[in-house]
This record gives structure tokens, C-alpha cells and sequence, in this order.
């Protein structure tokens, strides 16, 4: 199947929501105690921004933090809810259908961050300063915002074919889960695209394959500390992933900004 998704936030459905969680077991972003810590330094209810399956969210719901979630896929979203009530301790986290760069969940929270350089998928400075107004719209005066983001990629990013860049063996299942990421011309100048390709494999043979195009936009680190300040945000700080030190321009490859609501 060719589902050619490229309007933001449509991407993460069929093979990839089902297959996100799998994917991801084996790595450890090691990013839980970085958001869990400001969330603890803030006052009120913390929204996660493209909060996916949970994988952070509900980690912090069952540590007793007041958080809810936002994502553009129902789909994630309702993996995150049905993980979250097959927990021990069942947690319902309060969950919001919504795209980052456009949103009004009538509230206020006292922390709103991002992981895993969601942020990126706003594929232009235009539609991300359109986020953060929003953002700043929905957090509490003195309300902090960390958003992780990925460096500008070094080298030109250039067409160069299929690369496996995820598999997932379920034995029990006996099903392979296999995602392939290709580099495409970008439509968008400063962006990387590429066409993301999901197989599902059952006894060898491809069954199902979905494929969708990702547009990437990694403004660098001083471009998107400008851009905070623009919308008015405060107290910037420009942090390495970890939120520990300062960012270092020469080694880190992610950063962290970390800023207040005046
Ligand atoms: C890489 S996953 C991260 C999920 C989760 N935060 C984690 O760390 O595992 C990216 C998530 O961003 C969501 N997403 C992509 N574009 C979005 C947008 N424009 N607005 C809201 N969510 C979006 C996707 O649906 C997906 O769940």
C-alpha cells in the first residue's frame, strides 16, 4: 500500500504505530529524568508534546507526575491509552488529537516539552514559530518549555537508496516488522526528506508495506534560540540533551532548550 502522507503529523499510522513500540525496545533514549526533573522544578500539569505510545508519558504518570498528552495520531494516541490501562497501577492518561503546530486544548499547563526532536516534523521556521506561539498561549506565566531538538546534519543530505534503519523480530508472534528510510530531494529548501517504508513479514513474505515521506527541518541552535526569543519566551537556555551542561557547538549533535514563559 502507498499511503503518500506528507501534511505533518499524518505519517505515524498502520505498520509504523503498530510497529513503533517494537522498534524502539532496544533502545534506551536515556531522556525520562531530563524532562522528569523540570517537570518536578515546575508547578501544575505538564503537557507532552507528539507524545507517541506513551513511552515517556506514562512512565511519568506511574512516578505520580500530572500529565497529559498530545499527538496528531489517533492511532499512537490510542496505543498510549490502552498501554496505559494494562498497566499495574492502570493509568488513563488524559490524551489530546492534535497537531503541534496548531492547537487549543483550552488550558494551561505549567510545563510543555518535547522529546525525541519531535519538533523537527514542523517542517519551516513559519509553522514552528506558528507552534510556539501556541505553546506559549497554553503555559502558565513562569511556565517552563524544553524542546529536544536534532543539529543540522553536517554534510548534504543526498539520494542515495533504501537503508534498513529498523527490524523488529517478534518470534512469539512470528512476525518481522522491518522499516527502510530513503533520502529523497527535499520540496522544502533546508529540509531532508525521505521516504519511510514499513514492511510487516510474516513466514518470510512481505504481507502488508506502508510507505510515507518525512519532511525534517533542523534549524540550528542559535536560528532556533532567535526564534524563542521572538515569541517572547525568556530565560533561554541552550543545553546539551541531557538538559546537564551547556551545549557544546563542537561535539553535541541534539540540544536541548530549555525556556520561561515571562
Ligand atoms: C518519533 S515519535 C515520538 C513519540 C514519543 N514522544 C516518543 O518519544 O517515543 C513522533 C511522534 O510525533 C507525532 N507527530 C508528528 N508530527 C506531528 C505534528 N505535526 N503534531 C503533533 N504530533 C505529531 C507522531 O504522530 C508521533 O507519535
Amino acid at each position: 500500500m502507498r499511503a503518500e502522507a506528507e501534511s505533518t503529523g499524518d505519517q505515524y499510522y498502520g505498520i509504523l504505530a503498530e510497529a513503533y513500540d517494537a522498534y524502539l525496545a532496544s533502545t534506551d533514549f536515556n531522556d525520562l529524568s531530563v524532562y522528569e526533573n523540570i517537570i518536578r522544578s515546575g508547578d501544575g500539569t505538564a503537557l507532552e508534546l507528539a507524545c507517541g505510545t506513551g513511552r515517556i508519558l506514562l512512565p511519568l504518570l506511574e512516578a505520580g507526575h500530572s500529565v497529559e498528552g498530545m499527538d496528531s495520531s489517533d492511532e499512537m494516541l490510542a496505543l498510549c491509552l490502552s498501554k496505559g490501562e494494562a498497566l499495574p497501577q492502570k493509568q488513563t492518561p488524559v490524551l489530546h488529537q492534535s497537531k503541534m503546530e496548531n492547537f487549543e486544548l483550552g488550558a494551561k499547563f505549567g510545563t510543555i516539552f518535547c522529546a525525541v526532536a519531535s519538533f523537527t516534523l514542523i517542517p519551516t521556521l513559519e509553522a514552528m514559530e506558528q507552534s510556539l506561539i501556541c505553546i506559549m498561549s497554553h503555559l502558565e506565566k513562569n511556565g517552563t518549555i524544553a524542546i529536544n531538538m536534532d543539529c543540522p546534519s553536517t554534510e548534504q543530505s543526498k539520494p542515495a537508496g533504501k537503508k534498513l534503519a529498523r527490524e523488529a523480530v517478534l518470534s512469539d508472534r512470528n512476525i518481522t516488522y522491518r522499516c527502510w528510510m530513503e533520502t529523497v530531494s527535499p520540496i522544502i529548501v533546508g529540509t531532508e526528506r525521505q521516504i519511510m517504508t514499513n514492511e510487516l513479514i510474516m513466514s518470510g513474505e512481505v504481507v502488508r508495506s506502508d510507505e510515507v515521506f518525512l519532511t525534517f527541518f533542523r534549524p540550528s541552535p542559535q536560528e532556533f534560540v532567535k526564534l524563542i526569543s521572538k515569541v517572547g519566551f525568556r530565560d533561554i537556555q541552550l543545553l546539551d540533551c541531557q538538559g546537564k551542561r551547556p551545549f557544546n557547538f563542537d561535539k553535541d549533535r541534539e540540544y536541548l532548550v530549555v525556556a520561561k514563559n515571562p
